[in-house]
């Protein structure tokens, strides 16, 4: 007897048992269902899993029900397809008798009356964020204090330990790269404040010595006097000329020094991998990329000056001093070790607190410049007071981080005021006694004062300029991070690599490819994928959303590198690829295309403009531009955007706003098909073009697409969810579970019985019956 025979004997039609176990369930149509229950549960993502788990399973296979058993389970699945759309309908039902029933959450109301937007309630819990910023930021002032204190001390035990802090910095080390071009005007301005301080310098001596002619009255050196008087207008002269070139050059430094930041600070971020910016805020990086070079470029032209200045003061008032009176140097001296202390530590807090400061300005930009470029979402939904909320708090953090780094400051420059005012009071005390004593004039010791004065400044200057050192070495750090951190793409942009030379065979091939985005890399969004698109074919990508439609599409183009498998154009590895050549042969249109805010004509010859300034090979930029407008016109045409831009008074040249913002959804689509046109590509990636498109234009951008496949042999992969746009692909490929789980033309992939039918099913049903889904 046959295994299908006795199995039929022993389990008569009808005689179900359930739950069915793998070892004796009957071939009937509810066990059929019961095993599929019980296998995998009504997910037509699983479906496959079902199919093979009943392959596996011995005891089928030999009683000869495995084809009967698989069919019953398919038109189970199959209508599991509608049961899954009847799961999800049950929770959208359960969700909107919630939201009919159920009071508003805590804290959201429907309704926000204008006037509260500075109202009582956001100023309450906009007091109680700061009170409580207020209680955090004080503990962190403390804190900070008593740990660096403690560093300070440590580094002080030590003789000279002081100096290493200046060596210590690499960030800076690496700004001073940015320097090093204009060391000529550097020298040139620190010249003229050498000169223009040896003339401020000689006054004091100057000053002494007229003292001295006037007390007692010498009336036979009245030329003399009219000669020094003289001397110094001539001396402040050459001074004025002297203060006027410093300053003039130091701000040309700055502006240059700003400038070689900015372009490169902006170049590096361009050209970073993808990752980078899943991580990061653009206002985050703007601020960046503005303030924190601002910042540098400031505090190291002002702080040379500052420095030369001091520099300067310093060692003329020690050599004076020597000269008058080495006993009153040496009292004088005496404030030099606590201002080194007293810099260092109020350097180190600085320090601290600045690179906060400058990472909470940076959120709160990054917070506005997000909530005011997605304005439309703010208002719609009401968040105005919310956004003003979170905005309050965030700068509320950098309030108190810019109070703590001033109150540092403040206790700094008291103390050293102190300290300083101390040693003229030494001075003045002792340098009494000794005129008394006969030891030294009243003019010397005018002067000596009046030295002992400027050393005090010159101290407190480089102790200062010491401190601003400190404040922008956060913000060296932040820029320093981005000039330095992963530069990979760059040199992947520059490097050679291959560019075919045409003719090639356009053909896209995804050989085994598993991917996960590397902000979730436990996340696998594609598992062993493989395909292939051959040159003048349309291949159509379906599947559920968030099933990895687009991924396929920015990993063909090169924004993210797979982890497993190889991705081949032209027979190539693209990694192999000269990454600016595989980008001009494919022309995408992203899922939500983004325009700039310039013309319209602008926004499509974009890529033109690009080869233009970097002479990318493979873009054929002669004939492009000899042909221009034709060539513009042309492709308008075929984009199916000509109609409406002739109705635009402006025509090409209108302006289409802040990210396309005065174009509707539609006409952005097309304008950015355009785009992807105008460098005559080889491959077209199309995802969801047709998604804000009438029946009408999306039949004729699907016309565009298949004149484009079939008559150029341009290779074309579309992904779309309307069931017209994929009846017209050649093939359908169709996703699941982040591989490739059917595929065929439409009409085989309808018959088979398998996901892609229950999709359709499902479309079908929700065009046809849109309140079904309800
Ligand atoms: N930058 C990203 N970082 C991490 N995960 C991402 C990122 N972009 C998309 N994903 C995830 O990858 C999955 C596939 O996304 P996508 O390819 O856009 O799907 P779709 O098929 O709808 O086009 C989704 O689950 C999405 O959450
Ligand atoms: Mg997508």
């Amino acid at each position: 007897m046959s295994h299908a025979a006795r199995w039929r004997a022993m389990h008569p039609r009808g005689a179900v048992p359930a739950p069915a176990p793998a070892s004796g369930p009957a071939p009937s149509l509810t066990l059929a269902q019961a095993l599929a229950r019980a296998l995998a549960m009504p997910t037509s993502g699983t479906a496959s899993v079902v199919l093979r788990r009943i392959d596996s399973c011995v005891y089928l296979r030999s009683a000869g029900a495995l084809s009967c058993l698989r069919n019953c389970v398919r038109s189970t699945l199959v209508r599991n397809a509608s049961t899954i759309a009847q799961t999800q309908r049950d929770r959208v039902a359960r969700g909107l008798r919630w939201y009919s029933s159920s009071p508003l959450p805590p804290g959201v109301s429907q309704e926000q009356p204008r006037a509260r937007i500075h109202g009582n309630g956001s100023s309450q819990s906009q007091s109680q964020s700061q009170s409580a910023g207020r209680r955090r930021s004080s503990n962190s002032a403390w804190r900070l204090l008593h740990v660096h204190g403690r560093k300070v001390w440590r580094r002080f035990r030590r003789p000279w330990g002081a100096l290493t802090v200046l060596n210590s910095n690499t960030s800076f080390r690496r700004i001073l790269e940015f320097v090093k071009p204009q060391t000529n005007l550097l020298i040139a301005a620190s010249l003229c404040q050498f000169v223009q301080t040896m003339t401020t310098m000689t006054f004091p001596a100057a000053a002494g010595k007229i003292m001295d002619m006037i007390e007692p009255p010498h009336p036979e050196l009245m030329d003399q006097l009219a000669m020094v008087a003289w001397g110094l207008v001539a001396l402040f002269a050459v001074g004025c000329v002297a203060a006027s070139a410093r300053v003039t050059l130091m701000t040309i430094v700055g502006e240059r020094i700003s400038r070689r930041l900015r372009i490169d600070v902006f170049a590096k971020i361009l050209g970073k991998r993808m990752e980078f910016f899943d991580r990061r805020h653009t206002g985050e990086l703007v601020n960046r990329l503005s303030a924190d070079t601002t910042v540098i470029s400031r505090v190291l032209t002002d702080n040379l000056s500052r420095t030369v200045r001091s520099s300067v003061t310093f060692s003329m008032a020690v050599a004076w001093l020597l000269v008058y009176s080495p006993k009153l140097f040496l009292i004088s001296a005496m404030v030099l070790p606590p201002t080194a202390g007293l810099a260092v530590l109020a350097g180190r807090i600085v320090r601290q607190l600045s690179r906060q400061y400058m990472d909470a300005l940076a959120a709160s930009t990054a917070h506005a410049a997000e909530k005011i470029s997605g304005i439309r979402t703010v208002r719609l939904f009401g968040t105005e007071e919310l956004e003003i909320t979170r905005y309050a708090k965030k700068t509320e953090d950098v309030y108190q981080l810019a109070k703590n780094t001033g109150i540092a400051e403040g206790i700094y420059t008291g103390a050293l005021y102190f300290v300083s005012q101390m040693s003229l009071v030494g001075i003045l005390y002792c340098g009494s006694r000794l005129v008394m004593d006969g030891e030294l004039s009243v003019g010397t010791l005018s002067a000596f004062t009046m030295y002992a004065i400027n050393l005090g400044f010159s101290l407190s200057n480089l102790a200062n300029a010491y401190g601003q050192f400190t404040k922008a070495q956060g913000s060296a750090m932040r820029v320093v991070e981005i000039l330095d951190e992963d530069p990979i793409l760059h040199s992947e942009r520059n490097s050679a690599g291959v560019c075919l030379v045409p003719p090639y065979k356009a053909r896209l091939e995804f050989d085994k490819v598993s991917f996960a985005y590397p902000m979730a890399p436990q996340n696998l969004i594609l598992q062993n994928v493989s395909f292939t698109v051959e040159p003048g074919e349309i291949v159509a990508l379906a599947g559920a959303s968030g099933s990895g439609k687009s991924t396929i599409t920015y990993l063909t183009a090169r924004l993210y590198d797979p982890q497993q498998g190889m991705i081949r154009f032209g027979g190539h590895d693209i990694q192999t690829l000269n990454s600016d050549w595989l980008r001009s042969q494919i022309g995408v249109v992203p899922q939500d295309p983004l325009l700039f805010d310039d013309t319209i004509a602008k926004n499509i010859t974009i890529r033109r403009h690009a080869a233009h300034l970097s002479g990318t090979p493979g873009t054929q930029q002669e004939h492009v531009d000899a042909n221009a407008d034709a060539h513009l016109r042309h492709i308008c045409d075929l984009a199916t955007c000509s109609d409406f831009i002739e109705k635009f008074p402006q025509g090409l040249d209108t302006l289409v706003g802040e990210r396309g913002s005065s174009l509707s959804g539609g006409q952005r689509q097309r304008i950015a098909f355009a785009r992807s046109l105008y460098h005559k590509p080889r491959l077209l990636l199309m995802d969801e073009l047709t998604s804000q498109l009438d029946a009408e234009n999306e039949a004729m951008v699907s016309y565009a697409i298949q004149s484009l496949a079939h008559e150029e042999g341009v290779s074309v992969l579309v992904i779309a969810h309307r069931l017209s746009t994929l009846r017209r692909a050649d093939r359908i490929l169709f996703l699941a579970d982040g591989a490739v789980a059917e595929q065929g033309t439409y009409d085989e992939l309808s018959q088979r019985r398998g996901l892609f039918r229950g999709y359709v099913e499902a479309s079908q049903k929700q065009r046809f019956h849109p309140t079904s889904a309800q």
